[in-house]
């Protein structure tokens, strides 16, 4: 089963391929999907649409696990707050495989909504 780390709280969630309940926020089986389906709380102002850059996640391990990355996610994540070579669009990017990813800093919620802290 797929493995979603989310750093640097170390909060890892398994699902089961075709077993996630579609979320509809962002595409099927993505980071912000399987974040959402486990409360655990990733900022997604545009609702995962690929309209904003507050879902951003830099990739720490496992980045051939996770969908290619298509233009239109390229074009946006360039235009996100300290930008990396392994960042990407949480409700974009889609889990096949273990991956690790950080929030980055200026990107966590301190005060959790619902959802559970990034803390
Ligand atoms: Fe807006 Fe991902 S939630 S681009």
């Amino acid at each position: 089963m797929p493995k979603v780390t989310f750093l640097p709280s170390g909060d890892v969630f398994e699902f089961e391929h075709g077993k996630l309940p579609y979320c509809d926020h962002g595409k099927p089986e993505s980071i912000l999907d399987v974040a959402m389906h486990f409360n655990f709380h990733l900022d997604h102002a545009c609702g995962g649409n690929n309209a904003c850059t507050t879902c951003h996640v830099v990739v720490k391990q496992g980045a051939n696990h996770l969908s290619e990355m298509e233009d239109d996610e390229a074009d946006r994540v360039e235009t996100a707050a300290d930008v990396q070579l392994s960042s990407r669009l949480g409700c974009q990017a889609v889990v096949k495989g273990d991956v690790v990813v950080e929030i980055p800093a200026w990107n966590r919620n301190y005060i959790s909504e619902g959802g559970k802290s990034t803390l």
